[in-house]
């Protein structure tokens, strides 16, 4: 819970508004908060109410006797996708990992800090985790990646569970489900993770969550572009401590994928004037996309001659243009690198342009109240790690009756074991 006292949460809220913004969220002038700040005449005690839906920051959750709310931990959190699909089904956070100080600034200024947030995971004593109810963890997919594979090949580095670091994070994973005995689990990967190293890997992951760990496993594919104009297929296992009748045929997939216009800004006038973003992105006089998005000549040139090399020797690489009707290809963590893989057509007079930041967020189906406090190839590079938001709303859906289930019985899980014993 922000405990914090009106005049400190005075000063939270002016490190992301003007006094004018503040102003009107909290009915007074500008001058009165300027007074306030400067300490000539005390802050009110009611402000903190005010300020703390600006901060968007509500009251911590109380965990009564006989609710059953899920307590979820989000683990390899990013910038905490997964957890918004928990939370729109009632699920409270109470414990977060995310080592990239630049994730954690996203994620602290979306979510706020109201219970333990470490870095780190692979050192972090699994008993020290809060006791929760539902497990997240989208754990890096580097290693099974056809990218990180190749990448890693191409090192002469082994890959997989052979690389010793990242890796090894499933097990983490499992050292944690082992110690902590979650009712449940939900995991995110890349889809690769199916078939690589001939299907081995992700025989190893089942076997360690079915035959070792003993839960109830489910897994499919999902697509993003049932929600979001994004062709991004990820692997989503789920497990539970006791034997359920969760069925995937519970999941409601929209059968018409909404287009790349639907994300795309609005030079029609519009276009939501967001506080966060101002003209960031969007130059809202103007009603134009900012111009740096708009590929230079040189960069241009050079990924028109790069496809046509490949093109030229049958290689199907090269940039991907998109237009109004597009779905696009899979957003990646490199994008910030040329965005060659979603390149925004922008009539033939004029040269293809990037998506926006805020453009991704949206593509990943993120709100637009989401704050994006971070540099746009920080924020490139975490929208592209991150989940199609409303893909994890929707699995949420569909397990959470099988928690609540759990929640209710009481039951109060099974003696505590050793993975590795
Ligand atoms: C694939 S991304 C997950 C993104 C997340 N699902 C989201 O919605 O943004 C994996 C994340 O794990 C983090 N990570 C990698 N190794 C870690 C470790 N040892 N401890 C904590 N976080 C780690 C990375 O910084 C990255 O943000």
């Amino acid at each position: 819970m922000n405990n914090a006292q009106p005049l400190e949460l005075l000063k939270q809220a002016r490190a992301q508004f003007s006094q004018r913004e503040i102003a009107e969220q909290v009915g007074k002038n500008p001058k009165t908060i300027r007074r306030w700040e400067k300490g000539e005449t005390p802050c009110p005690v009611m402000l903190g109410s005010a300020l703390r839906v600006m901060l968007r920051e509500p009251e911590a959750p109380r965990y009564e006797p006989g609710t059953n709310r899920i307590r979820f931990v989000d683990l390899f959190a990013g910038i905490g996708g997964i957890r918004m699909g928990f939370e729109a089904q009632g699920g409270d956070c109470v414990f977060t990992s995310e080592w990239n100080n630049f994730s954690k600034k996203t994620y602290v200024l979306n979510f706020g800090e109201r219970h333990p947030f470490v870095g780190d995971i692979m050192p972090f004593p699994a008993e020290d985790i809060p006791d929760h109810d539902v497990l997240l963890a989208g754990f890096p997919c580097q290693p099974f990646s056809i990218a990180g594979v190749s990448k890693k090949n191409s090192l002469g580095r082994p890959h997989g569970f052979e690389c010793t670091t990242q890796g090894t994070l499933f097990f983490d994973v499992a050292r944690i489900i082992a110690t902590k005995r979650p009712k449940a689990f939900l995991l995110e990967n890349v889809k690769n993770l199916l078939s690589h190293d001939k299907g081995n890997t992700f025989e190893v992951i089942l076997h360690t969550l079915r035959n070792e760990l003993k839960y109830d496993v489910h897994y499919r594919v999902i697509d993003g572009q049932h929600f979001t104009p994004q062709h991004r297929e990820r692997i989503i296992i789920v497990g539970f401590r006791e034997k359920t009748d969760f069925s995937w045929n519970d999941l409601r997939l929209p059968e018409k994928a909404p287009r790349l216009e639907s994300i795309l800004h609005k030079t029609d006038g519009t276009e939501p004037f967001l506080p966060w973003d101002q003209d960031r992105f969007f130059d809202h006089d103007k009603k134009i996309i900012q111009p740096k998005y708009t590929l230079t000549p040189r960069l241009w040139s050079y990924l028109q001659a790069y496809a046509e090399k490949h093109r030229a020797a049958g290689n199907g690489f090269g940039f991907g243009l998109v237009y109004p009707d597009s779905v696009t290809r899979t957003l990646s963590a490199r994008y910030y690198k040329d965005g060659s893989e979603i390149l925004v057509w922008q009539g033939d007079k004029k040269r293809p342009r990037r998506l926006t930041p805020r453009e991704c967020a949206r593509l990943m189906g993120f709100p637009d109240s989401f704050r994006i406090p971070v540099s746009d190839t920080q924020a490139y590079r975490q929208f592209g790690n991150s989940v199609v938001m409303p893909v994890m709303k929707e699995v949420a859906r569909i397990m959470a009756p099988h928690v609540h289930t759990m929640i209710e019985e009481g039951r109060t899980g099974v003696a505590q074991f050793s993975l590795f014993a």
